[in-house]
């Protein structure tokens, strides 16, 4: 069982609008609510077209499409988000995904930190990170901050 990344296209959009829009990814985001089709476009044109420092990978299982993590870059601090279907979770995807993505950071050598901003409630993200070596750093309103 392999779990590959590879970087967003054009043909990935409706992809990621289904998993943005299930209840059990958005329900600890910051708007916890689906996006419309019209303002997930422009969201993700800015990752494609790189209007925007960032990067949106595809998390692949066996070649299938299954999650996605992104990458926004500011200054010396890089900021992860992650999100795996329901379906495939609990296989360790969203582990190797991290971990893959943090050393793709430390060899690009462009930030010295990874963050991760979590709800305090979201318990499997918060075992999950600290798994890959996160620590907690502070705590803004009712969200976490943790560093690698
Ligand atoms: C958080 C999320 C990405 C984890 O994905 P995943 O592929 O299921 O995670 P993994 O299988 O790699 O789990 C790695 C470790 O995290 C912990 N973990 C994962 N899910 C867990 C859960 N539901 N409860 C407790 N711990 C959990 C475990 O320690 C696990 O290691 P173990 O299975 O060896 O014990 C996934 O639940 C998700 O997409 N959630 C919705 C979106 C979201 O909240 N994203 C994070 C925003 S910061």
């Amino acid at each position: 069982m392999s779990v590959t990344l590879r970087t967003a296209e054009h043909q990935d959009i409706s992809f990621l609008w289904y998993l943005r829009n299930r209840p059990d990814v958005y329900r600890f985001f910051k708007h916890p609510e689906p996006v419309s089709w019209e303002g997930h476009v422009e969201w993700v044109m800015c990752y494609l077209l790189g209007l925007h420092t960032g990067e949106l990978k595809i998390i692949q299982w066996n070649a299938l499409p299954v999650g996605q993590v992104r990458l926004d870059y500011e200054e010396e601090e890089v900021e992860i988000s992650i999100s795996i279907l329901n379906e495939f979770r609990g296989k360790g995807i969203a582990l190797r995904s991290v971990e893959m993505v943090c050393e793709m950071v430390k060899s690009g050598g462009g930030a010295k930190h990874v963050l991760a901003e979590i709800y305090k409630d979201n318990q499997a993200s918060i075992k999950m990170f600290e798994k890959c070596g996160f620590v907690q750093k502070g705590q803004v309103g009712d969200f976490l901050h943790y560093i690698l």
